[in-house]
């Protein structure tokens, strides 16, 4: 058996194991359902992983069922596991908003939001929005506003502006400008998606 004495560490003068009494977490080590039991000052706390473990996510109104490790990124889990494509990873570091999606009725970045702390909650991504084949009204301001180039940012930017106009229905061209900041576009489509916001704002969010 490894001496304790081994895994000190030489910085603190503390092992694993006095660590764990002091921090007042003690091991309960059976593995149930994908997680393990930890007591914390007394209270059980679950911990899952490292391993893949079953994960439940409900995307675009549908429940999914996935099975992940608990440090795949919910954009992740979408793109690479259940082939759902349309936000697309590009900083990886919640700078750009090209991974946007609205997550309980709030726009994140999906590259910096863990797929296991999704669930439970109502994700909708840029597939979500139209209805049947006719296209979400922020959708149809962006192709009527000329409001992409390349694309690539696209998808981000249509999910980010649906859900500043939720919350900001009657938007200034300030409010606009500025409610958008959290998204780049490298082609620079700038004014042609804030017209497309406007555009929307003004008559055509009938879908929704
Ligand atoms: S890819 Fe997520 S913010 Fe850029
Ligand atoms: S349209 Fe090309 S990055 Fe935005």
């Amino acid at each position: 058996m490894q001496d304790d004495d081994k895994l000190k560490d030489k910085g603190s003068g503390l092992s694993r194991r006095s660590f764990l009494k002091v921090s007042g977490i003690s091991l309960s080590v059976p593995l149930v359902m994908g997680y393990r039991v930890v007591k914390v000052r007394g209270a059980d706390v679950k911990v899952f992983g490292p391993g893949k473990v079953p994960i439940q996510l409900t995307i675009n109104g549908k429940a999914q069922t996935v099975e992940v490790e608990p440090r795949v990124t919910l954009l992740d889990a979408l793109r690479n596991d259940l082939d759902i494509t349309g936000a697309k990873r590009v900083c990886d570091r919640a700078t750009c908003g090209a991974c946007t999606m609205i997550v309980d009725g709030k726009p994140v970045y999906s590259c910096t939001t863990l797929a296991i702390e999704a669930q439970g909650k109502s994700i909708t991504t840029v597939e979500g929005l139209m209805q049947g084949d006719k296209l979400h009204p922020v959708q149809q301001a962006f192709i009527d506003n000329d409001a992409q180039q390349c694309g690539f940012c696209t998808p981000g930017f249509v999910v980010a502006c649906k859900a500043f106009l939720d919350k900001n229905p009657n938007p200034t061209p300030e409010q606009i400008q500025r409610g958008l900041g959290g998204n780049l576009c490298r082609c620079g489509t700038y004014m042609g998606v804030r017209a497309a916001v406007a555009q929307a704002a003004k008559g055509g969010r009938r879908n929704g």
